[in-house]
């Protein structure tokens, strides 16, 4: 067992959190993962919020253990899902997509962890100040919305900068990452690209194959030019996007493509048209299993990995 503050602060047997994704995040993933022992977490996107309460009444029926909910700060439902996750009690709140510190307090005064991700030690220390519970810092090898810095250089830089717990995100796909991150002085990893490919996932076969196929230079991003950088995989779509964005769309233009292609990937598997977002990592991903597999298998790899480490140290 890896006994981290992470699992002392959200009372789960092991540090690895599945990210929440936008129309990836359903409550099956989140209740195959917090079942595990790990943190499952429902990807609230933009949906509206009789969607979302039904996805928080599907987890709360099927898993006693504790589980989140992710919202970006960008969704036009963002008021009343926060206020439905303090009156649906939710465990854990995490936020995507900007700085939450109007909505910390109302929620700490729930009851409720509020982890927010950031891209930057400076939105790490406003946070903490404002008084989140801790913090995943997100590098920009990461599927979806990205920042600008790598998970290497984040993580410890955001370890030495807040005293709240760290969980690392961006580029984790199994033990040796969460024993690298464990190194870095994080206290746990959040993985998505590596969650989006199990049994469990509803995302269509496809994407999931397609991941399964990618290698460490499958993806690019796109949305560069219009403030919102999005890392998915190479195909016909990102490669439009990518002209639109060379040619000096406008944004109105850009965004008018941009609507709609994470949906076309994940339910309809369109590969072509849809954004099939994911991160680096995928290069690391080579099967389809449980997720309750994953959760295992990241542990007893880490696990293995820090019992053998002390034999490098030589008197
Ligand atoms: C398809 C997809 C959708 C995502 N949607 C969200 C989201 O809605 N909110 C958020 O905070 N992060 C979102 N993320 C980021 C993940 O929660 C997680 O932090 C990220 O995937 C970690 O990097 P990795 O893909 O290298 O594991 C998304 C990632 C993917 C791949």
């Amino acid at each position: 067992m890896l006994k981290t503050a992470l699992t002392d602060l959200v009372g789960i047997a092991h540090p690895v959190v599945q990210g929440g994704m936008a129309w990836v995040a359903t409550w099956e993933l989140v209740v195959a993962v917090s079942e595990a022992g790990g943190l499952g977490i429902i990807g609230a996107g933009n949906a509206p919020v009789d969607f979302v309460r039904q996805q928080i009444r599907q987890v709360k029926a099927h898993t006693t253990k504790p589980y989140g909910l992710n919202i970006p700060l960008f969704s036009p439902f963002v008021e009343q899902v926060m206020a439905l996750c303090i009156e649906e009690r939710v465990p854990v709140v995490t936020t995507g997509a900007g700085n939450p510190t109007p909505y910390i307090e109302r929620l700490k005064a729930a009851g409720i962890i509020v982890i927010p991700v950031v891209a930057s030690t400076a939105l790490a220390k406003r946070l903490e100040r404002a008084g989140a519970d801790a913090v995943i810092a997100e590098g920009e090898e990461s599927g979806g919305h990205i920042g600008e810095v790598t998970t290497m250089v984040l993580v410890p830089q955001v370890v030495d900068a807040v005293t709240i717990p760290v969980i690392a995100a961006g580029g984790f796909a199994d033990g040796r990452g969460l024993a690298a991150a464990l190194a870095l002085g994080a206290a746990g990893v959040q993985m998505g690209t590596r969650f989006i490919c199990t049994d469990e996932c509803i995302a269509h076969i496809n994407y999931k194959q397609a991941i399964v196929k990618a290698n460490e230079r499958s993806t690019m991003v796109t949305g560069y030019s219009i403030g919102h950088p999005v890392r998915c995989l190479r195909n016909p779509m990102a490669h439009d996007f990518e002209a639109l964005e060379k040619r000096g769309a406008s944004e109105q233009e850009i965004i008018e493509f941009g609507t709609g292609r994470l949906r076309l990937a994940v339910v309809e598997g369109d590969c072509v048209r849809g954004s099939l977002m994911a991160g680096q990592a995928a290069g690391l991903v080579h099967d389809i299993v449980p997720a309750g597999e994953v959760v295992r298998r990241t542990v007893a790899e880490a696990e293995a990995i820090l019992r053998r480490l002390p034999g490098l140290i030589v008197a």
